[in-house]
């Protein structure tokens, strides 16, 4: 069966961004100039993705407006002949999307559970926001690819570093079928490093079959006292096999603070319309915290000197 849906997690308190997830949606937050959830939907159109259900909560009002026609500042862009900017209001409303609500936000199972109605009986894709991925072929249409030859669930992973399996949900491999695509022993969510299986952790694009969703249904709290999708997952795998796909492109995490400025600035540097100005103002600031770097360290050698 052609896989022909995505869902995608957005109910989210995005706590780690207050005061500016107050009332806003985090996925609403721009990278440059685009929210990140829209680079979301993206790739899933370019994996050919048909329908996508976005599982929202709280404040996520702007999501629906985002992917919706604006026909006021439609007009207002064609009076003023700003044929550039309407293309970029049209892009985001060629989108099949739907929405549910998760009132009452109970991990990242629990928000999977929402879309039972909405997948039926197909296998689908999971897509966190949290993670933008950079790669020739989407990561969601390389995990569709293999599931054209498997007929498995497959989850996309990577090696990170040891001292942060207990941020992922982490596999346990068991060799692999071919060049990146492994078997899996066992799937554990958020394993501190000294009991890590591994280094490969699940990084946001999940392919699923349907019978995740009875297994979800029935499934106790685990980590963080959340109905997690990996503990469904690790259960699915003895029942069929559930493959881990090795992710080889560049992953951007948006989740937090820093990894969300390191992306800004990683974009910028590509964006036709500011790239040469953020380059001049980095290498400016670069020499100038050097310079500074050198003051400082002169100034400390002295007053080590002295007292000696
Ligand atoms: C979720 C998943 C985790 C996965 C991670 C990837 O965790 O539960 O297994 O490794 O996303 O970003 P969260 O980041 O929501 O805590």
């Amino acid at each position: 069966m052609k896989v022909r849906k995505a869902v995608i997690p957005a109910a989210g308190l995005g706590t780690r961004f207050l005061p500016a997830t107050k009332a806003m949606a985090k996925e609403m937050l721009p990278i440059v100039d685009k929210p990140t959830i829209q680079f979301i939907v993206e790739e899933a159109l370019n994996s050919g993705i048909e329908d996508i259900l976005i599982v929202t909560g709280k404040a996520k009002r702007p999501i629906e407006d985002h992917f919706d026609a604006n026909l006021e500042l439609e007009m207002a862009l064609k009076e003023k002949e700003k044929s550039d900017l309407l293309k970029l209001v049209e892009e985001t409303t060629d989108v099949n999307l739907h929405f549910i609500r998760q009132s009452h936000p109970n991990g990242l199972g629990h928000a999977v559970l929402q879309a039972k109605a909405f997948v039926g009986n197909e296998p689908f894709v999971v897509m966190l926001g949290d993670d933008l991925m950079e790669d020739k072929n989407p990561l969601s249409k390389q995990l569709m690819d293999d599931y054209e030859k498997t007929h498995a669930s497959t989850i996309a992973v990577m090696d990170v570093p040891h001292e942060d399996t207990s941020k992922y949900g982490i596999i346990n491999p068991d060799g692999q079928v071919e060049k990146g695509l492994f078997n899996v022993n066992s799937f554990v969510e958020k394993p501190e490093p000294d009991v890590a299986p591994s280094d490969l952790a699940i990084i946001g694009r999940y392919l699923l079959t349907p019978e995740i969703f009875p297994i979800l249904e029935n499934l106790a709290p685990g980590a963080g006292n959340e109905i997690q999708l990996t503990d469904a997952i690790d259960i699915l795998n003895k029942t069929q096999r559930v493959f881990a796909r090795q992710f080889k492109g560049k992953r951007f995490d948006v989740g937090d603070k820093f990894g969300f400025m390191r992306t800004s600035i990683e974009y910028g540097l590509v964006h036709p319309q500011i790239k040469d100005d953020l380059v001049d103002f980095i290498i400016e600031l670069g020499n100038k915290l050097s310079q500074k770097k050198q003051v400082n360290e002169s100034r400390r050698n002295k007053t080590e000197a002295k007292r000696k």
